[in-house]
């Protein structure tokens, strides 16, 4: 008998869907929300609003493209948490009532669980143990996975996320928001050396990024005193510095639990997994310790349901369901 999954995201401010059919993603749906970008952040109320308004076509697409009818589904796998109460509460009311009303099982899924997930949508895939770096908007995590179900964190950021850290720095420097992909954009013809900023020094695999962005607010405003042209003249080789310190940071970390650990599959994942350099790096450092790099496609990158819908195609597999008496969980744990 086949299986059908229908994946829903909607924990921050992308609406989306996608089909799991016998373990392959056959279409992954994702309505982006452009309203935030006036306002410089995700406003949740707003991310709620227009969630309700993408949740039944976003659904309906995913359903006709994979070709199949909802009542072909075998379970719905949809995001519980971590991410914004309001946001979360559309798209897991949306599938515990379509779970009610076909009578199929719900699968509680975790987001960033599900971020690593993404490495099993297209092939090659990692085989296990599989260390990954899982960067998003929210949280920089070091996960020493184990098998599709058993995940482990073993280092992760003491404040602020990198992805955090990537669109903070945009602002200051002007940029909209999300400012990640920007910053990358200008990184790119920039000068890594041109301009030093400070790499914060945690023990062991976790990380710290709330200095590294007052450190470029104060190295702003002192050159910005006798230069007021300063971040016009030299846009590219400020985010090229920046981006590198960032990058460099993620990876000393990565590398030491990758050697400590023993584990010789690494791979990167969520939102901050999209850059140039990061992506790079991974496969150069996996490349000069013989080891295997992983990178999922962009689109699964960033949220997405497919990741969900995967993710949840292994708890199915799994048997692991859960109650239409669960709850969104805003903070959701990772167990
Ligand atoms: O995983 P994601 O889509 O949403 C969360 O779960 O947070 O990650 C969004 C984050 C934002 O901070 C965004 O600026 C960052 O990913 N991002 C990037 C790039 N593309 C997205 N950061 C740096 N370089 C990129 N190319
Ligand atoms: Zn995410």
């Amino acid at each position: 008998m086949s299986t059908y999954i229908l994946g829903i995201e909607s924990s921050c401010d992308e609406t989306s869907a996608s089909i799991c059919s016998n373990g392959k993603i056959t279409n992954n749906i994702i309505a982006t929300q452009q309203i935030h970008s006036e306002f410089g952040g995700v406003v949740p109320e707003l991310a709620s609003r227009a969630h309700q308004k993408n949740i039944i076509p976003v659904v309906d697409q995913s359903i006709k493209k994979a070709n199949i009818k909802l009542n072909q589904l075998s379970a719905v796998a949809v995001t519980q948490g971590p991410g914004l109460l309001g946001a979360l509460l559309v798209g897991y009311s949306f599938a515990k009532s379509l779970c009610y009303a076909l009578d199929i099982p719900l699968i509680n899924v975790h987001h960033m669980k599900a971020h690593i997930a993404a490495h099993f949508i297209d092939e090659p895939f990692p085989e296990f143990p599989f260390m990954c770096l899982t960067v998003s908007g929210g949280h920089t995590q070091i996960v020493l996975m184990k098998s599709y179900t058993e995940f482990k964190v073993i280092g992760q950021t003491k404040d602020d996320a990198v992805g955090e850290a990537f669109d903070k720095g945009a602002k200051l420097l002007g940029l909209p928001y999300p400012g990640g992909p920007l910053i990358d954009k200008y990184a790119v013809n920039g000068n890594p050396n041109k301009f030093q900023f400070s790499k914060s020094d945690i023990q062991g695999y976790d990380f710290s990024f709330s200095g590294i962005k007052t450190n470029l607010l104060y190295f702003l405003r002192e050159q910005l005193k006798s230069n007021p042209q300063f971040v016009e003249e030299n846009i590219e080789d400020i985010c090229a510095g920046y981006q590198s310190t960032l990058i460099d940071m993620l990876m000393k970390k990565l590398i030491k639990a990758a050697k400590d650990h023993k584990v010789r599959n690494i791979g990167i994942a969520g939102g901050v997994a999209a850059n140039s350099l990061l992506r790079s790096e991974v496969i150069s450092i996996a490349g000069k310790y013989g080891w295997n790099a992983f990178i999922p496609e962009f689109q699964y990158c960033t949220d997405n349901a497919g990741m969900i819908a995967m993710a949840g195609y292994h708890m199915f597999e799994a048997g692991i369901f859960g109650k239409m008496s669960d709850q969104p969980l805003p903070r959701m744990p990772f167990l």
